[in-house]
């Protein structure tokens, strides 16, 4: 698996592939001025700058990661908001207590057991009915995709410290595993071809 430590130098370098879908993530989460909003797996924060830069946004939110040089790299924030380091495992916050929560290119680069893992801390930190978004890189299962998606999954297996970010994923039976209710998905191929998902934490 990547060490993102290493990554986080040169790590902005590609978010240019990643902006359609982040924005894509954003206009699903719909976070209001009122809400708390936490990124899991926050990297060098390009959610939280691509909220910022969106007139309407939360006053307070929360990015997390586990790598100390991915936080390092986070530039300034509106004031109210915080990154810190912590696993997605083990989030700094009270139960039921965000509002939306993102988790943008997280869950692929995550091993199915910290995957499963994450989403329930998720669902533990999420108020009752609120959204978590995903984002993850997604070849939809159309023929003429197919080629797309092998390519992927071979460059994620042949070298996995750099290009383990690129596997594939449908994070939509896990999300059902962890108790979320499926509410809206978007497809973006601009950039890496990437799936945002919109769920629903159990009422
Ligand atoms: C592909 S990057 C995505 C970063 C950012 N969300 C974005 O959209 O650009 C994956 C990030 O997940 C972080 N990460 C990996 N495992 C983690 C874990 N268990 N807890 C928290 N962060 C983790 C890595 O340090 C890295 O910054």
């Amino acid at each position: 698996m990547a060490d993102w430590d290493v990554q986080a130098g040169v790590y902005d370098r590609q978010l240019f592939l990643e902006r359609r879908a982040v924005e894509a993530a954003l206009d699903l989460a719909q976070a209001g001025p009122d809400d708390v909003l936490l990124d899991a797996g926050t990297g060098t924060g390009a959610v939280l700058r691509a909220l910022a830069a969106r007139p309407l946004r939360p006053r307070t939110a929360i990015g997390v990661d586990a790598s100390a040089r991915m936080v390092d790299r986070v530039p300034p924030l509106p004031a109210g908001w915080l990154v810190q380091r912590a696993d997605a495992r083990d989030l700094p916050a009270e139960d039921r207590s965000v509002d939306v929560a993102i988790a943008s290119y997280l869950l692929h680069v995550l091993e199915p057991g910290a995957r499963r893992a994450a989403l329930a801390e998720l669902r533990r930190v999420l108020r009752p009915g609120a959204r978590v978004v995903t984002v993850t890189v997604y070849v939809p299962e159309r023929r003429r995709l197919r080629p797309l998606g092998a390519a992927l999954e071979t460059l994620a297996r042949l070298a996995p410290e750099r290009l383990g970010s690129l596997q594939p994923l449908d994070p939509r039976p896990d999300l059902i595993d962890a108790g979320f209710s499926l509410e809206r998905a978007r497809f973006t191929a601009l950039g890496y071809p990437s799936l945002c998902v919109a769920a629903c934490a159990p009422g």
